[in-house]
């Protein structure tokens, strides 16, 4: 058996990996981890071994991602491969269970850490799948991981796989590649709850339809019906306006920087002949000039939603969502009938929940505003989280109603 290289971790690391954070992040020990092997035992200053590492020397800030804290760790690096597939099954199998999941063709499959298989993320679009890699790491077992799935989807063949790699750095934001054709696009329609949306693979980064969003649309079904005059900012290709539609809304109006996504909206509605187009407005500007226009008119709603960008540049100076809301709720309550509901998201892991509720509310109270938190909104469903991993728990949302 081939012995896996032990290394020091940082004393916080080794409180963290105890504590279940399946992460090391990049300081003088990690650092120092060997560049040419796939996995590494992290251990402590008295050198006992605290858990098997998958190794990521090339990342900027994640070295090492958990792949068992099961002894003895070498034979878990040995029987790798039957880990990943034994893995995958968990997490297929979970989702079969979830009777919600039947009501879309778009969900996830496997949800990171959360499903134990650390950076990466896998979309079932349709009858197609998308592998999405965090880490390098997982570049090298392309074929094993699309055999695995293609054994539970035998209708998946080779040219409906595709493989991207995510992060955070510019140098690692790739295009999603097909497994059977080099440089191939691809552009299809899929519903979720009823509702048909384009698909685009292989020209752009996000391929239209955020999934990780579906569970929360279901969960804001409630608020919407006949009455409903909603504005949806940051719209991007429509899902919750075409939501809000479906949902009987009198009033939609969608706002984004963005032509090619209004253009992509406009495309969606016209996949849709049972949803009344006149209902709704596509604005294609600046959320800020779109209310200062809307309060203008004198147009009011009673569900605004808003779901930034975490952060932004206008060309000069980068912002963060976090401290844009104050204007943007000041801006927002202008447009919003008293008894209305303001639905804000913050889409970062640097920000916990607890922080992002703490900073809605101190602008409420610096703007004098009279609103009460209604609901409080989480990744969940397809998109678990994991205890003490608030990295992997990046979406956050509030519902607040206003009072006065
Ligand atoms: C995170 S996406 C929103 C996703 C959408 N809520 C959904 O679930 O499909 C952010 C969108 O904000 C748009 N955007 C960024 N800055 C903007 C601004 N200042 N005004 C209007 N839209 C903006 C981008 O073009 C992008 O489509």
């Amino acid at each position: 058996m081939t012995k896996v290289r032990e290394c020091l971790v940082h004393p916080v690391s080794v409180k963290l990996l105890k504590q279940g954070h399946p992460w090391v992040t990049a300081d003088n020990f990690s650092n120092r981890f060997p560049r040419n092997e796939e996995f590494v035992i992290a251990m402590d200053e008295r050198k006992r071994p605290v858990a098997l590492l998958i190794n990521d020397p090339l990342h900027k800030s994640i070295k090492g991602r958990v792949w068992s804290t099961k002894f003895p760790f070498d034979r878990e690096a040995l029987h790798f491969t039957a880990s990943i597939q034994a893995r995958i099954e968990n997490a297929v199998m979970k989702r079969e269970q979830m009777s919600e999941l039947k009501e879309r063709d778009n969900y996830y499959l496997v949800f990171g850490e959360a499903d134990q298989l650390p950076g990466l993320f896998v979309q079932k679009l349709q009858d197609r799948i998308l592998v999405q890699f965090y880490t390098g790491f997982w570049t090298r077992y392309k074929g094993i991981l699309q055999t695995t799935f293609q054994e539970y989807f035998p209708e998946i063949t080779d040219d409906k796989v595709w493989f991207q790699t995510r992060g955070e750095t510019q140098a690692s934001q790739k295009l999603p590649q097909n497994a059977g054709e080099q440089g191939k696009r691809e552009e299809f329609h899929l519903q979720e709850f009823g509702i048909q949306y384009w698909i685009r693979l292989g020209g752009q980064y996000d391929h239209g339809l955020y999934t990780d969003m579906s569970n929360i649309r279901q969960i804001i079904k409630p608020y919407l019906n006949k009455d409903t005059k909603f504005l949806n900012l940051f719209s991007y290709t429509g899902a919750f306006s075409l939501w809000a539609l479906k949902n009987q809304s009198q009033d939609v109006v969608s706002v984004d920087l963005s032509p090619k996504y209004i253009e992509w909206l406009q495309n969606n509605l016209g996949l849709n002949a049972d949803l009344d187009h006149t209902k709704h407005q596509s604005m294609t500007m600046s959320v800020e000039d779109a209310l200062d226009d809307l309060h203008k008119a004198g147009r009011k709603f009673n569900i605004i939603l808003s779901d930034p960008p975490s952060s932004s540049s206008d060309g000069n100076k980068r912002t963060s969502a976090i401290t844009n809301y104050k204007d943007l709720i000041s801006r927002m309550d202008k447009v919003l009938d008293k008894g209305g509901m303001m639905i804000v998201f913050l889409n970062t892991h640097q920000v916990t929940a607890q922080k992002f509720e703490r900073v809605i509310t101190d602008n409420l109270k610096e703007l004098k505003l009279n609103y009460t938190v209604r609901d409080r909104l989480r990744l969940g469903g397809d998109c678990p989280t994991l205890k003490g991993f608030p990295e992997g728990d990046y979406l956050k949302g509030l519902i607040l109603e206003k009072k006065s």
